[in-house]
């Protein structure tokens, strides 16, 4: 199986740098304990997020929406320039969030596993992230056989029983990622066109975890900018 390139270094950035056209950022958010303290974070949030953050069950679910989402905005602010909790956003039908007011040309894409964010950033292109921390699932060969093509499904049923979870993770953050960049979500349609026109690629963003980034062109791997919003 081919390796995934793993990303070696996070570049420490107080603010971002120029995102080039065809350029990809990738940021990655801490949301875990060891992540930015809660209390500077909730007065960032909208009233949405609030209500959102609210209404989780668990103290460990809603501190991770919160870092996740008050990082997003920290990191968006960065290149808008514009105060995090005055982002301006909107959703399409199926929740996909994308700025307005003047700021549509900056296309961005969150994602949560863990205890670890990534927000994928492109200039006047629609993205799409997943990243997922490798687990037991239950049956993937069964999850696969819903959820594939049937070519992947019969790759992953026959995969050695070492490899069968990464590979099974390769194509669930693939088809998710699909399924972000066009916003339609995974109980939207299947849209077969779209993986004709979306390129996909994979990173190991840290070790145990798998991520995909699709748009319609993307650099190599090891041409991402990848960024920690440490000091921020
Ligand atoms: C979008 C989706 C694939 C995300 O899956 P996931 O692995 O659970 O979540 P991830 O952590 O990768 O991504 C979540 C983030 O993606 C963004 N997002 C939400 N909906 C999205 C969509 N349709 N497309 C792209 N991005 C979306 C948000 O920033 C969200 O963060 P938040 O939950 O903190 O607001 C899944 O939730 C889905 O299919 N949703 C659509 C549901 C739908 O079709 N609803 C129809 C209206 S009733």
């Amino acid at each position: 199986m081919k390796a995934i390139p793993a990303i070696r270094h996070w570049h420490p950035a107080p603010y971002p740098p120029d995102l080039l056209p065809g350029g990809l950022h990738l940021w990655r958010v801490r949301t875990g304990p060891e992540g930015a303290p809660l209390d500077q974070l909730w007065p960032l949030l909208s009233p949405r997020e609030v209500d959102r953050a609210r209404r989780f069950r668990f103290d460990r679910h809603r501190e991770r929406f919160i870092r996740a989402g008050a990082g997003l905005r920290r990191i968006l602010s960065g290149y808008l320039e514009v105060a995090p909790q005055a982002i301006p956003f909107e959703y399409a039908a199926a929740g996909k969030p994308r700025l307005t007011g003047g700021f549509e040309g900056l296309d961005f894409n969150l994602t949560t596993s863990g205890d670890l964010a990534l927000v994928a950033l492109s200039a006047n292109q629609p993205v799409g992230v997943d990243c997922e921390r490798i687990r037991d699932c239950g049956d993937a060969v069964a999850i696969a056989r819903r959820m594939f093509t049937s070519r992947q499904a019969a790759d992953i049923a026959a995969a050695a029983a070492e490899d069968r979870l990464e590979q099974f993770y390769i194509a669930w953050t693939a088809l998710e990622a699909e399924v972000k960049a066009d916003g339609r979500g995974l109980l939207g349609p299947r849209n077969p066109a779209a993986r004709k026109t979306l390129q996909i690629r994979h990173c190991v963003p840290e070790p145990g975890f798998i991520a995909a980034v699709a748009r319609k062109r993307l650099p190599p791997v090891e041409e991402w900018v990848t960024l920690d919003p440490t000091g921020r």
